[in-house]
């Protein structure tokens, strides 16, 4: 039996499909001060789908770390960095117009901001301003701790907003994943053992599915059985 593997396949699940949607809605609303926030627990692939689009269409995506905690000037610089600011300003103002230039040169593409909740409001104040003041839609994408934080800074509710939570992963999902990625087509008992142990967690569907593979890969198997599924998620919790 050819060896199966699981590829590093972005699949096009529910989420992917309504991530599409609400951007697409996003771009649609014209004028100032256009936010998204991509909410939900962790594990459901909402930095992957980000990190897909954005790399798809060449979208600044940041991720705040917390060194930027005492200023805004590490993530006004990491915001230049990505929008391809030549000459990143050493200051604070400098940066921030900087950014600004940039947003009104980039022909209105998202810009994707991922966990600012691990930040002080004042730099949620800042991506506010900015999307007022540049024509750039911001997307932010945290856990469900982000809509606290988002609810702290005013002025950020009463515009136009998109949100968008990422479900638990579906049956269909599971099924789709296991065909895109490793070409498996599994049956329906099977499908259906995955979908339930992994609570909606696309991390712990690809990992029980890798540990499936190579339950088949061992004993030459192409079809998995629920014998191999059990096993499969039992070593799963193991390791
Ligand atoms: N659409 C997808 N296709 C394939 N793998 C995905 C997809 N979405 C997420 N994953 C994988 O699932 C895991 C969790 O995704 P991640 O984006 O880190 O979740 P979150 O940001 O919601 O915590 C990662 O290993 C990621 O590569
Ligand atoms: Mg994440």
């Amino acid at each position: 039996m050819k060896e199966i593997r699981v590829l590093p396949k972005f699949v096009n699940v529910k989420n992917v499909r309504n991530f599409q949607a609400m951007i697409d809605a996003l771009m649609l609303s014209a004028g100032e001060g256009r936010l998204a926030a991509v909410i939900g627990p962790a594990g459901r692939g909402k930095t992957r789908t980000a990190q897909w689009y954005a790399a798809n269409k060449r979208c600044a995506f940041v991720r705040c770390l917390s060194i930027w905690r005492h200023t805004e000037l590490g993530f006004l610089q990491a915001l230049c960095r990505e929008l391809g600011v030549k000459k990143i300003p050493h200051r604070k103002d400098p940066a921030f117009l900087a950014v600004m230039d940039a947003l009104n040169t980039q022909g209105g593409r998202p810009v994707f901001v991922e966990e600012i909740e691990k930040l002080p409001r004042l730099h949620l104040e800042l991506v506010r301003d900015l999307s007022d003041l540049s024509a750039a839609p911001f997307v932010l994408i945290g856990e469900d701790e982000l809509q606290h934080h988002m609810r702290q800074v005013t002025r950020i509710w009463n515009r136009t907003f998109q949100q968008l939570e990422f479900e638990p992963l579906g049956l269909g999902d599971v099924v789709m994943f296991a065909r895109d990625a490793a070409g498996i087509d599994l049956p329906a008992d099977v499908a259906e053992t995955l979908h339930r142990e992994a609570g909606g967690c696309f991390r712990v569907i690809k990992r029980d599915l890798i540990s499936l593979v190579n339950i088949m890969n061992a004993k030459a198997r192409p079809v998995p059985d629920m014998e191999m599924v059990k096993a499969a998620i039992k070593q799963s919790l193991r390791g």
